[in-house]
């Protein structure tokens, strides 16, 4: 049988970030409440030059080269903050990357959910013609109102994974459990650039559906909770994984001593970033491909989407042998490591984007952002794009 998962991953998160102790500072409130009752510390910020487009391209830079340009029949970008109503963002990163011209392009949305839904799309296109790849895209930029309670959950990040056949890191379980109910727990009209979210409601909901799809999933799948080595969910914070978890181990009458060795490794980045809502969950793998000590070969771990509104699916991923040479930890960490501290009136700043309602020309300024791609203009309501 084939064998279809991820064959290489690479996330990136945008250049500045904002420490909570400092809004910690400015809401004069205790910082543990951001630092441990949510679980975060850093929000990454994108600079004016910053946006899904150059965040995406400069995570999928490091997977795709001249061994793979050829072989990517399909680009899926997922984003809930889209730049433009009609054309996929994921069109740029083609052209920025030099992907072949034969490689079809669209973009996906349901909230934090549509890179889950892109994976399976892409491993069916794998499983179609086994010698193409499919590049997965998630990009997001997550923003609330400022002095909001949401407005510490901000955070920027996108990933990049390519599908393939045989892959070198994990492969993907097609029998998965999934949960769907319209509600209003987070939304963003077309008119906002800001989500509107019933917070505690919101955080019910994403416990409610954790529950949902492993009763869906254990319908469908032989693989019980003790199957699984590790978890990851989606984290819009930290503390939420932390709550699905605990909760999951209660459903399954498990000891809830097991929650920091299953999940604590896979929190490591996002605590950094904040939410990147579509890319969130696969940032969390990362994170515990890149930091686990434990070598995990042939280990099964669950995963957990959930896109507001809502959408979510737990599904199974196992752990190919030899990963770790696949991995990009170094980058990874060297990323963050060199990502620049803002204080608070920079952070303001930057959250004031240049918006050229009327298609006026635009320049925007090089802000220091170190990534291989910038936004450079907007100039008759196109948006232009430097780098290589
Ligand atoms: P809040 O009102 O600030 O929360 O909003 P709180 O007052 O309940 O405090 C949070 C925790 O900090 C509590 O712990 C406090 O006790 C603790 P808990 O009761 O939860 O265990 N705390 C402290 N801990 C240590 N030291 C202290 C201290 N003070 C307080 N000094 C809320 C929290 C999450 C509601 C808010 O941030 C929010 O609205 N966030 C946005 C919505 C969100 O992220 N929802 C998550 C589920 S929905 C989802 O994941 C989808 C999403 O990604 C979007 C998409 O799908 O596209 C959002």
């Amino acid at each position: 049988m084939l064998t279809i998962g991820i064959d290489k991953i690479s996330f990136y998160t945008a250049n500045f970030y904002l420490d909570l102790k400092t809004l910690a500072q400015r809401n004069d409130i205790d910082h543990n409440k951001y630092y441990k009752g949510i679980g975060q510390e850093k929000m990454s910020i994108p600079a004016h030059d910053e946006d899904i487009v150059t965040m995406a391209a400069n995570a999928a830079s490091r997977i795709v080269d001249d061994g793979n340009r050829d072989k990517i029949s399909s680009i899926l970008f997922a984003t809930e903050t889209g730049i433009d109503q009609s054309k996929a963002a994921g069109i740029y990163v083609h052209k920025l990357l030099g992907v072949n011209a034969n490689c079809r392009v669209v973009e996906l949305k349901q909230a934090c959910y549509s890179a889950t839904a892109a994976i399976h799309m892409a491993c069916a296109l794998v499983a179609q013609d086994p010698n193409k790849q499919v590049l997965v895209l998630a990009s997001d930029v997550a923003r609330y109102d400022l002095d909001t309670p949401a407005e510490a959950t901000q955070g920027s990040g996108a990933v990049a994974m390519l599908i393939a056949k045989d892959p070198k890191l994990v492969s993907i379980d097609s029998k998965v459990g999934n949960y769907t109910e319209d509600v209003m727990d987070f939304w963003r009209p077309n008119y906002r650039k800001t989500a509107l979210v019933d917070g505690k409601f919101s955080t019910e909901m994403y416990l409610k559906a954790v529950e949902k799809c492993w009763v869906n999933f254990c319908a469908a799948n032989p693989l019980r909770f003790v199957d699984f080595a590790k978890f990851c969910y989606h984290l819009p914070f930290s503390r939420m994984g932390e709550k699905a978890h605990l909760h999951l181990l209660e459903l399954n009458q498990q000891s809830s001593a097991q929650l920091g060795e299953q999940f604590d490794e896979s929190t490591i980045y996002n605590r950094q970033i904040g939410n990147s809502y579509s890319a969130s969950l696969y940032i969390a793998l990362a994170s515990l491909l890149d930091n686990c000590p434990q070598d995990l070969s042939a280990k099964n771990i669950g995963l957990f989407s959930y896109g507001s509104g809502c959408v979510a699916e737990f599904f199974a991923v196992t752990v190919m042998p030899n990963y770790r040479q696949h991995l990009l930890t170094k980058e990874h960490q060297q990323m963050l490591d060199n990502r620049k501290l803002i204080n608070f009136d920079e952070y303001i700043n930057l959250l004031d984007h240049p918006d050229p309602q009327h298609g006026e020309q635009c320049i925007i300024p090089q802000s220091g952002s170190t990534g291989k791609f910038r936004l450079s203009e907007i100039c008759d309501h196109k948006r232009g794009y430097t780098g290589s």
